[in-house]
């Protein structure tokens, strides 16, 4: 069985020979740009012996017609036919000439895109017959790209509308190019494709926007792609546009009196702005007034005057544009007018302790501090007892100068000198009323003297009943006895060292 087959494999293979014992050689296809030069392989292979090749025949078959090319005959010589003779030529035509006619491959030189065709290679043979074979010639066209802005520079004008900006041409490229765009700019664009009679194609894509003032030095870079081959090219917009005017200067604290105030009128312009007006709405400009280009100054100081609705009017070449400020006048600069108002000790307690450090503190300070302080309140009092049955011989003046250093270290004065008298407190913080009536009482003199010698002591967050002697603890506590309703007891805050201070020297 398998022998058979064999024999059967080895009779088809004779036939194949006898029937294929000669062959034309040639690549399926072929191509090249135009004006290259392109080689058509034609090689006639025999592995029988021999045979008499009498003539080959190059021909072209375009469009379903046969068009003779060039032929080559060992008697007669070869052959190159009308359109092509300039540009077609036999490779071996040496070897030719000696009647060796296996190798008619011909070379085209400066292809033409009408050279696009399939070519057949035809030899004729005794007593073979005829045998041949064809290929493909494909020839491309380079294009030419090309990127353009519609003009060189783009007016923007009041009214918005699309317009096209730039144009990337891909010309007579065969086969065509894609064309895309690579911008941050929002815009659309549109694609157009143009069939020459030749076989090639031009692409055309533009680039649509609204220009304005945001489109102004924006890229647009066109990516061109022909056979997986990329170009690119860039421009940059140049949008002319109306000025955009903005004025500045003008704090909303033109307090009476205040020096050197001025408007400047900004503008963003291309091209820039050549013509800057000032106006005031419904008035003429005051007489104190000097303009340097964009610049109003106001020489001397602020008064009512100045009041008004100014108008700065900014001139290109594109356009006119306005801008406007409503200046108001105010009798008193607004920047003391709110220090006036803010309240004199922001933190309620005054301690510069933060509130959760102060109550993780108490809270640890109370479970320790609870137990010493029976046991300091023993023995201070028992000092303070025999201190004040040695010692005690202090008047309230020294007491008052002891309660103006905790005033002062306490943080209560506020930094800041300029204070008017009209001093006025938030009613939501009871903490903060007690300063107040310290000043308002004019009391404690030695307080406002010891204000700048020990205004070091502002810095720290809070003192200690450790400051003075433990006699200056009990008459300090004494001393607060302006509080209407002392309740000393209720007013012992416990410290996180286990310390007790009074809540008024919190209070301070
Ligand atoms: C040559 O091109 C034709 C049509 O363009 C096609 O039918 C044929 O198969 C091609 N031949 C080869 C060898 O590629
Ligand atoms: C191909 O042949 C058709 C009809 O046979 C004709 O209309 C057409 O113009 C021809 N094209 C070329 C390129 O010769
Ligand atoms: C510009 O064209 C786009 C798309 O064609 C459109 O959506 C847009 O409304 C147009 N804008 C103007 C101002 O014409
Ligand atoms: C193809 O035709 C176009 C216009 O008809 C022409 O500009 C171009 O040069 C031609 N290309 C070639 C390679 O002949
Ligand atoms: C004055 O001008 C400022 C800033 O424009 C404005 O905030 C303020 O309300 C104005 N005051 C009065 C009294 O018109
Ligand atoms: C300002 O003048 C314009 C006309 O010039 C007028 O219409 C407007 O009512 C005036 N405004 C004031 C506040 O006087
Ligand atoms: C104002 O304009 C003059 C010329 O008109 C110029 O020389 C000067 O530098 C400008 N000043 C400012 C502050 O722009």
């Amino acid at each position: 069985m398998e022998l058979f087959a064999g024999m059967l494999a080895f009779l088809l293979w004779l036939q194949v020979q006898a029937v294929h014992g000669q062959s034309v050689q040639m690549d399926s296809s072929k191509s090249g740009f135009v004006g290259t030069q392109v080689e058509l392989r034609c090689i006639f292979v025999n592995s029988n012996p021999p045979v008499k090749i009498s003539q080959v025949t190059w021909q072209k078959l375009s469009n379903g017609t046969k068009q003779n090319v060039a032929t080559a005959n060992p008697t007669l010589g070869v052959s190159i036919l009308s359109p092509f003779k300039e540009r077609v030529g036999f490779k071996q035509a040496a070897a030719l000439q000696r009647h060796q006619m296996e190798d008619t491959t011909i070379v085209f030189s400066n292809l033409q895109l009408s050279d696009e065709a399939a070519y057949i290679c035809e030899y004729t043979t005794f007593p073979a017959g005829n045998r041949e074979n064809m290929v493909n010639l494909t020839v491309f066209a380079r294009p030419m790209t090309r990127m353009t802005l519609t003009s060189p520079t783009i007016v923007a004008r009041g009214k918005k509308r699309n317009m096209t900006v730039a144009t990337c041409t891909s010309a007579n490229g065969k086969p065509p190019s894609t064309i895309k765009w690579s911008t941050l700019l929002k815009g659309e664009a549109t694609l157009q494709e143009t069939r020459n009679p030749n076989g090639t194609v031009t692409v055309r894509s533009s680039y649509v926007v609204v220009p304005s003032r945001e489109t102004h030095k924006q890229k647009l870079t066109c990516i061109v792609t022909y056979r997986g081959e990329r170009i690119t090219d860039s421009v940059v917009l140049n949008v002319q546009y109306e000025p955009e005017v903005k004025i500045e200067g003008f704090d909303g604290n033109w307090y009476l009196n205040r020096q050197n105030v001025q408007l400047t009128c900004r503008a963003d312009a291309n091209p820039p702005v050549t013509i800057y007006q000032w106006k005031l709405l419904n008035g003429s400009l005051p007489s104190n007034v000097e303009i340097k280009n964009n610049t109003l100054f106001f020489k001397g100081p602020v008064t009512y005057d100045l009041a008004g609705t100014y108008v700065c009017v900014a001139i290109n070449g594109i356009g006119t544009r306005t801008g406007v400020v409503d200046v108001n006048i105010t009798d008193m600069n607004a920047a003391s007018y709110a220090a006036s108002n803010l309240p004199i000790n922001p933190t309620p307690r005054g301690n510069g302790i933060p509130p959760e450090q102060h109550n993780a503190g108490a809270a640890i300070g109370g479970a320790v501090g609870g137990v010493i302080l029976v046991i300091v309140a023993a023995i201070l009092l028992f000092v303070f007892l025999r201190r004040r049955q040695r010692t005690f011989k202090g008047d309230y003046s020294t007491k008052k100068h002891v309660f103006g250093n905790g005033y002062s270290k306490a943080g209560a004065m506020p930094a800041h000198p300029p204070i008017p008298k009209n001093l006025q407190y938030p009613d939501d913080s009871d903490d903060e009323k007690k300063p107040t009536q310290i000043s308002n009482t004019g009391g404690f003199e030695a307080s406002d003297r010891n204000f700048d010698t020990e205004s070091e002591d502002l810095k720290r967050p809070y003192f200690t009943v450790d400051e003075g002697e433990s006699r200056d603890y009990g008459e300090r506590t004494l001393a607060f006895q302006y509080d209407p309703e002392p309740e000393i007891a209720d007013d012992m805050i416990s410290q996180t060292d286990g310390s007790v201070i009074s809540k008024k020297e919190w209070y301070v």
